[in-house]
């Protein structure tokens, strides 16, 4: 059931997003379950961010279904999904700027109280300091620079008690050590409110060092499901970033 602490999942069934002629999704499967940690890899254009606006309810979907915890949420808008545990941060970033760094966090924890009945709610300042902006707390969130900014909108995110967290690239921009300090503490949140994770990123290196197992996207399919290793060694992975054939 949603909104308690027991194992949710979602699961999609033979989704596809069409834009006219351009099938931006086309026909994915896909399973996650709270307490996972997947990668979604693929080169641009893939999918990707179109794939994470559809089970966020941001687009609907042309065809297919998906779930939560066994109801069809297929046509559930976004404010509705949230409150049933998927949230999600953005590749652009979308912060209250007037507000504080505290208050950016405390508008999501109100939201949570509000509507993750029965659920844990994560405590605001704990999740300030693990994203590592104790310091910041008091600035305005237009103030922050770009790493911060990005580390904020994933404390706001985990404040609102998801039982999801679907993150569109998360480290774009920052620094190999920034990046890697992102995913430590993307970890220790994600544990702290207990959520599954959907990491998205384009890059093989990043995303095979953080995943538990990885869905490759190309041209809208999921070409390749398993573990880093597996998806490394799978010669269809190898062939769309190669940028040759990829159905050898
Ligand atoms: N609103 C839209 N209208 C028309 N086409 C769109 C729209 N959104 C996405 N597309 C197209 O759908 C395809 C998939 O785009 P999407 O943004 O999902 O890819 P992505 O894997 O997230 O790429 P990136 O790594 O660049 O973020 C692209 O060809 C894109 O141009
Ligand atoms: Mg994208």
């Amino acid at each position: 059931m949603a909104g308690n602490n027991g194992s949710s999942a979602i699961v999609v069934e033979g989704l596809s997003k069409a834009y006219g002629e351009l099938v931006a999704v086309d026909g994915v499967d896909f399973e996650v379950h709270e307490g996972e940690f997947f990668g979604i890899l693929g080169p641009n254009g893939a999918g990707k961010t179109t794939f994470v606006n559809v089970i966020t309810g941001l687009v609907q979907p042309s065809a297919g279904e998906f779930s939560i915890d066994g109801d069809d949420v297929s046509e559930t808008q976004t404010y509705e999904l949230a409150r049933r545990g998927i949230v999600r941060t953005f590749q652009n970033l979308r912060l209250f700027g007037a507000l504080t760094v505290r208050e950016n966090v405390e508008v999501s924890s109100l939201i949570a109280q509000s509507h993750r009945i029965g659920r844990t709610i994560p405590d605001t300042d704990a999740l300030i300091g693990e994203a590592g902006l104790w310091e910041h707390r008091n600035r305005r969130a237009s103030e922050l620079d770009y790493g911060n900014s990005r580390r904020l909108e994933l404390a706001r995110a985990a404040a609102l008690a998801p039982s999801f967290l679907l993150l569109d690239e998360p480290t774009s921009g920052m620094s190999d050590s920034e990046s890697l300090e992102m995913i430590e503490q993307v970890r220790h949140m994600a544990a702290t409110v207990g959520a599954g994770v959907i990491v998205i990123d384009h890059d093989l290196g990043f995303i095979t060092g953080i995943s538990d197992r990885i869905y490759a996207f190309d041209q809208g399919t999921v070409i390749a499901v398993g573990t880093p290793d597996e998806i490394q060694a799978n010669p269809r992975v190898q062939a769309a970033y190669l940028g040759s054939a990829a159905d050898a």
